[in-house]
């Protein structure tokens, strides 16, 4: 399969939480990110061809992507939307980088053409949800070599389940919030069965001011299946 190489980096706290709460912006722990934590992920976005990010973070964050912290060509930014639902006036959808709304044939007519005419491009990739898989061939076949993934945790279980995700790098910053609602870096349904594990392999430690990077390679491999209950 012909598909971009897609890294994912998401910043986290010591106890491994992305957002303070469900449905809480990710913005807020954000702040608290070393400077070189943010150049780091400026310079990451200005060196990939794109950018994704999932519907409910632009739903909730209002995310721009772009790259701000350094000198360099924003990405284009690659929002899945299985029924074209994004806010109007999302910043994504402003003219500060091209951006792509990929959704699916269930997305109604009406949402694509309002997305359309704000002259941004609307991908339709996938029957009731966008197939990412197929995505990725698309993407692929544009040019798009080199795919950087920001989250959030629906959009990653979805991509690692599809065994897509090459490489993992994680912003640790030293705070600790609790809280049992808090999401973590992977949800979804999760693993059915210990033989469905993903392993990641440590390639680099990195201090950034006071935050910590890990990168690690994914590697998929099947074991002996054995049941988690
Ligand atoms: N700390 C960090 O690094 C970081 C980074 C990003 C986000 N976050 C936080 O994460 C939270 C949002 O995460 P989230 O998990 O709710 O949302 P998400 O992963 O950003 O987006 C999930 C949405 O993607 C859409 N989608 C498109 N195709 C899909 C498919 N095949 N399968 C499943 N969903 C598909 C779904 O909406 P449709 O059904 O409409 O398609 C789904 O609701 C926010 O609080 C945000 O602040 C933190």
């Amino acid at each position: 399969m012909k598909k971009p190489y897609l890294f994912v980096i998401s910043e986290m706290t010591l106890d491994g939480k992305l957002t303070l709460r469900r449905g809480v912006s990710s913005k807020i722990i954000m702040n608290y990110m070393s400077k070189e934590s943010n150049i780091f992920l400026h310079k990451e976005r200005a060196s990939s061809d794109a950018i994704m990010v999932g519907c409910n973070t632009i739903k909730i964050d209002n995310s721009n992507l772009t790259v701000r912290y350094v000198k360099g060509r924003s990405p284009i930014r690659i929002i899945p939307c299985s029924f074209a639902d994004i806010p109007l006036n999302s910043n994504v959808l402003d003219k500060s980088a091209p951006t792509i709304i990929v959704t699916s044939k269930k997305a109604p007519a009406k949402n694509i053409d309002a997305i359309r005419r704000k002259g941004v491009e609307v991908m339709v990739c996938g029957e009731d949800k966008v197939d990412f898989k197929l995505l990725m061939e698309n993407l692929y076949a544009i040019g798009i070599k080199k795919l950087m993934v920001e989250g959030g945790p629906t959009i990653l279980w979805n991509i690692l389940k599809d065994q897509l995700v090459d490489e993992i790098k994680i912003i640790h910053l030293p705070i600790l919030i609790g809280g049992r609602d808090a999401p973590s870096l992977v949800e979804g349904e999760g693993i059915k069965d210990l033989s469905d594990i993903f392993f990641a392999k440590l390639k680099g430690v990195r201090v950034l001011g006071k935050d910590l990077l890990t990168e690690y390679k994914i590697i998929y491999k099947k074991s002996t299946r054995q049941s988690l209950v």
